[in-house]
C-alpha cells in the first residue's frame, strides 16, 4: 500500500516535508521501481514525495511494482523486498537453487539482462559522486568468467553460504557461479567434513582453483591446506597457478587472488594497453602477488611493489624473477611506506588497495607526488569515488572504466588513469 501523508500535513515545493515518526516503526509499502541505485538498490518514492531507497534479494527492473518493509526516517525511507506484484517480463528462471536466500548472488534472475542492469546502478553512482558530464567505459563480463574462490562455513553439521544479513548457513551441494571443479568439490568437502576426514570443528572453508582451473586446494580458517585427489584430500603446501595474458603467477591457498582470473588479466591487460601504459618505475603498491607487475612486463625499466602480506611479497619477488621482470618487493604497510613526492615525471603509481579504499592521510601525501601518471583500481564503487575526489586537486581524471569483475552481483571494479596537474 501507498504510504499516504499524515493527516493534516501539507505537502512542501521542493524538499518533501520532514516527518516526525519513531525510525523503527517498520511497515508494509507496495508501489513501482522507478529505477536501480547503486548497490543495487531500487530507487521508489512514497506519495507524498519522500525518496524510498528498497534492497532487493533478487535482480530487480526498473518498472516492477514490488511489496518492502520499509523504514521512514525525516526525508526518505529504506527499506528490503519481500515480494513482486508485477515482474519484468524480461525476468529468467534463476539457474541457482539457492538464488535470493544465499547473500552470495543476487543478479540470476536477470540473465542475460544482469550486465544492463548493473551498467544502470554503476551510472547512478558515478553521475551522483562524479556528474552527469563524466564519461566512462562499461566492461561487461563474458559468460565464462566463473569465481576461482568461493567461501562456505561449516558449523559442525551444515557446509553452506551465509543467507543474506545473516550467519545461518543455506546449505548448497553446487555452486554454478564457480568455475566447474570448485561446484564438483563442496559435496566432497561436505562428505569429508561429515566423516571427519578433515577437521569438523567449526570454520570457514576457502575453495579455490588455478587458471586454468584444474586442482582444487581447500583451506581452513587456520591457513590449513589440503589438495583434492581421486582418492579425498591430501594435506600439502603447494602453490595455486594462474596462467594468464602470457604469464605465471603462483599464491598461497586462501591468499587474495582476482576471483576470475582470466577475465580479470584479459579486462586489465585490455585497459591497461589501451591506455598504453608504460614508463621507468612502476610503483606496484598493494601489489599482492604481481598480478599488475607481471600484466604490465617489460613496459617498465624498474618496479617496486608494495604489499603488507609477508608470504604474498615472497610470491611476487619469485614469479616476477621468473618472468624476467626483476622487481624490488617490499613488505610494508602503503600509507606509512609512501613518502612526500612519491616519483618522477616518467613513472607510474598504480594503487589497487583492499575494499576499504585509502586512508586520507595517503591520498593527501600523493598529492604531493613526483609521478606523471597513476592508475587507481578499487572494488567498492563508493569508496573509490570518495578516493578520487580526494585526489583531484592534484591530479587530473583521464579515463575511468568500470569493469565487471564479480558478474551476478552488484559489485564492480573501477579504474581510473590519473595525470598530474601542471
Ligand atoms: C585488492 S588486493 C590487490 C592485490 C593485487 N594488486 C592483485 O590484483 O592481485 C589488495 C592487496 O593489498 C594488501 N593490503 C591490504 N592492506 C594493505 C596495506 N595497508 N598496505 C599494503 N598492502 C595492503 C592485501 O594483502 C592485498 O594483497
Amino acid at each position: 500500500m501507498n504510504r499516504q501523508p499524515p493527516a493534516g500535513a501539507k505537502k512542501q515545493h521542493g524538499r518533501p516535508q520532514a516527518h516526525r515518526k519513531s525510525p523503527a516503526a517498520v511497515e508494509a509499502w507496495r508501489g513501482p521501481v522507478e529505477r536501480l541505485a547503486w548497490g543495487g538498490m531500487g530507487v521508489a518514492r512514497s506519495t507524498d514525495g519522500r525518496l524510498l531507497l528498497l534492497e532487493s534479494p533478487l535482480a530487480l527492473f526498473p518498472g516492477e511494482v514490488v511489496e518492502a518493509q520499509v523504514q521512514w526516517k525525516a526525508r526518505h525511507g529504506q527499506g528490503r523486498i519481500t515480494g513482486w506484484v508485477s515482474r519484468d517480463p524480461r525476468r529468467v528462471q534463476a539457474a541457482c537453487p539457492v538464488a535470493g536466500d544465499c547473500g552470495g548472488c543476487e543478479l540470476w534472475e536477470a540473465g542475460t539482462h544482469g550486465p544492463e542492469l548493473k551498467r544502470q546502478m554503476v551510472a547512478d553512482l558515478l553521475r551522483r559522486q562524479l556528474g552527469e558530464a563524466q564519461a566512462w567505459s562499461w566492461h561487461p563480463a563474458p559468460a565464462s568468467a566463473l569465481r576461482h574462490r568461493i567461501q562456505l562455513h561449516w558449523d559442525g553439521a551444515t557446509l553452506g553460504y551465509f543467507k543474506r544479513h545473516s550467519h545461518a548457513l543455506v546449505p548448497v551441494w553446487a555452486c554454478p557461479a564457480a568455475a566447474q571443479p570448485l561446484s564438483a568439490a563442496i559435496p566432497r568437502l561436505r562428505e569429508a567434513l561429515e566423516g571427519r576426514a578433515l577437521p569438523a570443528r567449526p570454520s570457514r572453508w576457502e575453495l579455490a582453483t588455478g587458471t586454468p582451473a584444474d586442482m582444487v586446494y581447500a583451506s581452513d580458517e587456520r591457513g590449513r591446506t589440503w589438495t583434492l585427489e581421486p582418492d579425498g584430500w591430501c594435506r600439502g603446501d603447494q602453490p595455486i597457478r594462474h596462467r594468464l595474458e602470457g604469464v605465471t603467477l603462483d599464491q598461497d591457498p586462501g591468499a587474495f587472488f582476482q576471483v576470475s582470473p582470466a577475465w580479470a588479466g584479459e579486462a586489465f591487460g585490455g585497459l591497461l594497453r589501451q591506455w598504453d601504459l608504460r614508463g621507468d618505475t612502476l610503483y606496484d603498491l598493494y601489489g599482492g602477488v604481481g598480478f599488475f607487475s607481471a600484466l604490465l612486463g617489460d613496459r617498465f625499466q624498474h618496479r617496486i611493489l608494495v604489499e603488507s602480506g609477508e608470504a604474498a611479497v615472497a610470491w611476487a619477488q619469485r614469479n616476477l624473477a621468473a618472468a624476467s621482470l626483476p622487481a624490488e618487493c617490499l613488505v610494508a604497510d602503503v600509507a606509512a611506506w609512501v613518502p612526500e613526492g612519491l616519483g618522477a615525471p616518467g613513472d607510474v603509481v598504480l594503487l589497487d588497495p583492499p575494499r576499504a579504499g585509502l586512508e586520507g592521510t595517503l591520498c593527501d601525501r600523493l598529492l604531493t607526488a613526483g609521478a606523471g601518471t597513476m592508475v587507481l583500481v578499487g572494488c567498492d564503487g563508493a569508496a573509490f569515488c570518495r578516493d578520487l575526489q580526494r585526489l583531484l586537486p592534484g591530479w587530473q581524471l583521464e579515463h575511468l572504466a568500470v569493469l565487471d569483475l564479480f558478474p551476478l552481483t552488484s559489485h564492480v571494479e573501477c579504474v581510473a588513469l590519473l595525470r598530474r596537474r601542471p
